[in-house]
């Protein structure tokens, strides 16, 4: 019933019947969250930054009356640095059957057999998944918090005081699609910043620091459907990137936006930059998406001056999200062997 599977290659009746599944898979267990699209779903699940490979599973069921079998699982895992990022997905009618341990022992013996020796995942607080992760052995390593901002319930007034109180010598650029090449390495260097700082995060999504593999970054981000926007606090002395923040607005769910980093450099902070980006950001996505209706953002709860800002400009919690990361080859012992 399982089998690896290419969406590169996939037929449109197994990615639409995948699809149906992610989203009875929302509907369950985030059910404020947006269902998602099929816009650029193939290029989502195929395309990813070069030196890294994702490797993909389906289980199906026959389908009613002749028709095409229908999806009820989906596993993969991304290959990334030394660590196999695994995904599982099963639809609620197939639930408590022993899929998700079938395809999971799956995913983690092909991992293994590339040569890694840890594999982790994200699990969404308050599913079933926590309790699934548990159960084979994983261990919760990190927590971030959710939260969302409703556009509609920005209080614009004072957004645009907060735009505007950025200290004297720093100007504000916005970027949609992504920095100018002219201004790739200075925001190369802001963003390594960011890699000094060891929160105890297991570095599961992908990150870049210097010039060449950002803008790698940014192109698979384009071909993966998912649009970037930047805003940038230039220092105007030195030509430098002050700060940075970065929204993403996926074709796969275009009402919800994901805040990705926002960063401060160290020399400049203290003098608004923080706010005034993001309110700037949020200026610009109401004008250049009118469709938006969120934005989510992911925040370490160590993080309290980011909270701060982020409970300023109307972000509220929504869920906690963990890390949870095992040896692979206790994993595998315990899923084939039972002990
Ligand atoms: C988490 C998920 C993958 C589990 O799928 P599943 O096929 O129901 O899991 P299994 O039947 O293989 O369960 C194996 C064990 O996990 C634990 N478990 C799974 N779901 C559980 C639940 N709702 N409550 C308590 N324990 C649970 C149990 O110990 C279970 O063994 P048991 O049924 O013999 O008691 C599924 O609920 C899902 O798709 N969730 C949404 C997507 C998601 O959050 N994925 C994980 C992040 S990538």
């Amino acid at each position: 019933m399982v089998r690896e599977w290419d969406p590169k290659t996939a037929s449109a009746d197994e990615l639409r019947s995948m699809l149906d599944s992610l989203n009875a898979v929302l509907m369950a267990d985030l059910p404020d969250d947006p269902l998602w699209q099929e816009s650029y779903l193939r290029e989502y699940l195929a395309e990813t930054m070069p030196g890294e490979r994702r490797i993909s599973w389906l289980a199906e069921e026959p389908g009613d009356n002749g028709g095409p079998p229908r999806v009820v699982g989906h596993a993969n895992v991304l290959l990334l640095g030394d660590i196999g990022v695994v995904e599982l997905l099963i639809h609620p009618k197939a639930r408590r059957a022993g899929l998700a341990r079938e395809m999971l022992a799956q995913a983690a013996r092909k991992t293994y057999h590339e040569g890694f020796s840890v594999i982790g995942a994200e699990v969404v607080g308050g599913t079933p998944a926590v309790s699934f992760f548990e159960s084979v052995g994983f261990v919760r390593e990190y927590t971030e918090t959710r939260s969302v901002l409703r556009l509609n319930s920005v209080d614009w007034l004072s957004l645009g005081e907060m735009a505007r109180g950025i200290g004297a010598g720093y100007r504000l650029e916005f970027c949609p699609g992504g920095p100018p090449d002219d201004l790739l390495d200075a925001y190369a260097k802001a963003k390594a910043e960011l890699r000094e700082i060891d929160d105890g995060d297991l570095d599961l999504r992908p990150s870049s620091y210097d010039p060449q593999r950002l803008r790698a970054s940014l192109d698979c981000l384009h071909r993966r459907g998912m649009k970037p926007y930047i805003v940038l606090a230039i220092h105007e002395k030195t030509g430098d990137v002050a700060g940075l923040t970065e929204v993403v607005v996926p074709a796969q769910h275009p009402t919800r936006a994901d805040q990705y980093d926002t960063i401060v450099v160290q020399d400049h902070r203290g003098y608004g930059i923080d706010r005034a980006i993001k309110a700037r950001m949020l200026f610009e996505l109401r004008s250049a998406e009118p469709k938006l209706a969120e934005v989510q953002t992911w925040n370490a709860q160590a993080n309290e001056s980011m909270l701060k800002v982020n409970a300023e400009l109307g972000f509220q919690a929504d869920r906690e999200w963990y890390e949870y990361g095992a040896d692979l080859a206790d994993i595998l012992r315990r899923l084939e062997h039972g002990v």
